[in-house]
């Protein structure tokens, strides 16, 4: 039974929450509160207190937590309706009788599953059947063995309109229509009749694992390729994710969730090791199923088809993820190739390829700045007003307002460096200081010994060489990240020797074009020799400056969080060879995962252009 939450309101506030708690353990008044050993750990100085006015009790050693209800179902171990039931007793307040029509809607839709748990089963039986052959052909072409199939519960509806009609008969027609199983003609004197004829069909489930829907493919061409049930009392489309209740748990373990866009995505990825995606069905991701997505995982993983209608729903995902942007809570890109989606790269390049693929995200500030930058051609005033617009538009949807501002600065810094290129000046931060020489100085580095974290090594020499032949051939990045530059621990010498001279120069507050900094440092063609340059962006004289830059950003940032993992990773470590926990396990495997993210999303920056 459902009790409403006017009802539980009117309970709570007409109890006095010590009176309940008195009988049990004793209360000694503290100003407005009550203070009293906790009834829920042994402790011999009081920390658990009693507050009448919020009606809520909290034990500062142990945290429990709760009101008058929680109270009796916990301390005193009551059924739920009996501790309600008691409490309203006292309160002279009536329980109301249970709704009839939430019973009734319970009762439905409890023998709606029903009917999609044995329609399941009947597929199934289908598809192993005589009938079923073409559908395992099917299967057996698509690299989905057995096994795969038997765990996301793929079966097969042979092409008749009566079939299931006659096997699922003794549930009624009623319900075999409203499950979505049935059509049933607008014209009276018609028959109800299969709604799935001829397709290999595969079981949507909800949260807890019950079939609530079913998507249909068909085996050959023709359309629709896929038929899906309709909205039922069970399945609401824009709510639902396709392998949630499997991926959920995967998540966790995994630290990572993703959403694809196909059923036979998901099946791909699962088939790869990889059982942490969902798939909205068809259509593009609502708030409500983003919210489903967070209470999962703070940063869910899109990747998305690169051709243009995959984009195109990656952008209004994150148009819609906006205003709902916290510090935990936010979206990561990654855009396939044009025409592959996850289930074509596994099948061509094998799942080390998917990963690796799964790896390389981006995030939503870069995609989105990504979009609105190379939407069109920046050439006039007006283009260039009109991206300042957009931008501006975009962070001021966000409703947090650290975040928004945040987006802002970001996309404003994104922008002058984008229309002003080639030239920038520096001007000194706040927390920059000058020393008894008159030269400014950035503010030592963060407490940790980032530089023995990452070990002596530092940053490794051909990362650090293209790192500072980036800034060196587009100094107007230089104006942003002097500070994350000057802190680089880079090992190779040369480059760490040209990387003073050039913070040094900026912080001269000399001119810093490409040109006019040669001449100041008296570099060369090559500054740096060595190996040749990795394939940054930034690496080369004639790139985009405004991809250069982007990239140069998103390199110092890869650097720059890496060691932070590494600080991290070296102190869990530790604490590992000090005591070994599951929590202290996970925290390094978590570590270690962010760890060969990072080492990725680098090299698939210098890969690629
Ligand atoms: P895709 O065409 O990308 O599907 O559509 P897919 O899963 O990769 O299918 P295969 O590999 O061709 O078999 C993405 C999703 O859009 C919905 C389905 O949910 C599908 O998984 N869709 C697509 C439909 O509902 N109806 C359609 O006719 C097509
Ligand atoms: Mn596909």
């Amino acid at each position: 039974m459902t009790l409403s939450p006017a009802f539980l309101d009117e309970l709570r506030a007409r109890t006095t929450l010590s009176a309940i708690i008195a009988p049990a353990v004793k209360l000694t008044k503290a100003g407005r509160e009550y203070k009293a050993c906790c009834p829920f750990h042994s402790e011999k100085t009081p920390s658990f207190t009693v507050n009448d006015e919020k009606g809520f009790y909290h034990c500062f050693g142990c945290g429990a937590h709760g009101d008058a209800i929680r109270f009796l179902t916990d301390q005193r171990g009551m059924p739920f309706m009996d501790a309600v039931k008691e409490l309203a007793a006292k309160a002279g307040m009536e329980v109301p009788a249970p709704d009839p029509r939430a019973q009734e809607r319970a009762e439905k839709s409890a023998g709606l599953t029903d009917v999609m748990a044995a329609a399941q089963a009947w597929f199934v039986e289908q598809l192993a059947g005589t009938e079923g052959s073409a559908a395992r052909d099917y299967l057996a072409k698509r690299g989905i063995d057995g096994a795969t199939a038997a765990r996301f519960g793929i079966g097969f509806a042979p092409d008749s309109r009566g079939r299931l009609k006659t096997a699922l008969a003794h549930f009624g027609e009623d319900a075999l229509v409203e499950s979505g199983m049935l059509i049933r003609p607008e014209e009276q004197a018609k028959d109800a009749y299969d709604r799935f004829r001829g397709r290999l069909m595969i079981p949507i489930r909800d949260v807890r694992g019950r079939v609530i829907a079913f998507g249909g493919r068909i085996l050959g061409p023709g359309e629709p390729k896929y038929l899906n049930s309709p909205d039922t009392p069970l399945f609401d489309k824009g709510r639902t994710l396709y392998n949630i209740d499997r991926a959920g748990p995967a998540s966790r373990k995994a630290g990572r969730l993703v959403v694809v866009e196909g059923y036979m995505d998901v099946i791909a990825l699962d088939r790869a090791g990889m059982a942490e995606a969902v798939a909205p069905n068809g259509t593009a991701l609502t708030e409500r199923q983003l919210m489903r997505l967070w209470r999962l995982d703070p940063q869910p993983v899109l990747c998305f088809d690169g051709d243009a209608a995959g984009q195109k729903a990656a952008i209004r995902a994150a148009l819609r993820a906006l205003p709902h942007l916290a510090p935990d809570r936010t979206l990561r890109f990654i855009a396939l190739p044009a025409g592959q989606d996850p289930d074509d790269l596994l099948r061509e390049r094998g799942a080390e390829a998917v990963k690796a693929a799964l790896e390389a995200t981006e995030p939503l500030v870069e995609r989105l700045w990504r979009h609105e930058a190379e939407s069109e051609a920046l050439a006039t005033p007006e283009a260039r007003a009109g991206l300042k617009a957009r931008l501006m538009e975009h962070s001021g949807a966000i409703a947090d307002p650290n975040v928004r501002q945040l987006y802002r600065d970001e996309f404003l810094r994104r922008f002058d460096a984008l229309v002003r290129p080639q030239r920038a000046t520096f001007a000194p931060r706040p927390q920059w200081k000058k020393d008894r020489a008159g030269k400014w100085q950035p503010p030592a580095a963060p407490a940790s010994d980032v530089a023995r974290a990452i070990g002596s090594g530092g940053i490794d020499a051909p990362t650090a060489r293209a790192l500072v032949e980036g800034f060196v051939l587009f100094p107007q990045a230089l104006h942003d990240h002097l500070e994350a530059l000057a802190h680089l621990p880079l090992g190779d010498r040369p480059s760490a020797a040209l990387r003073d001279r050039l913070v040094e120069a900026a912080l001269a507050g000399a001119e810093l074009d490409r040109d006019g900094l040669a001449t100041i440092l008296a570099l060369g063609e090559a500054p740096l020799a060595g190996p040749p340059a990795m394939g940054f962006s930034f690496t080369r004289r004639d790139s985009d400056p405004a991809r250069a830059v982007s990239d140069l950003a998103a390199a110092v940032e890869i650097v720059a969080a890496a060691q932070e993992v590494e600080t991290a990773l070296a102190a869990a470590t530790e604490r590992l060879k000090i005591n070994v926990t599951d929590d202290a396990y996970a925290e390094q495997q978590r570590l270690m995962a962010a760890r060969s993210r990072l080492h990725s999303r680098l090299a698939s920056l210098a890969g690629n252009e």
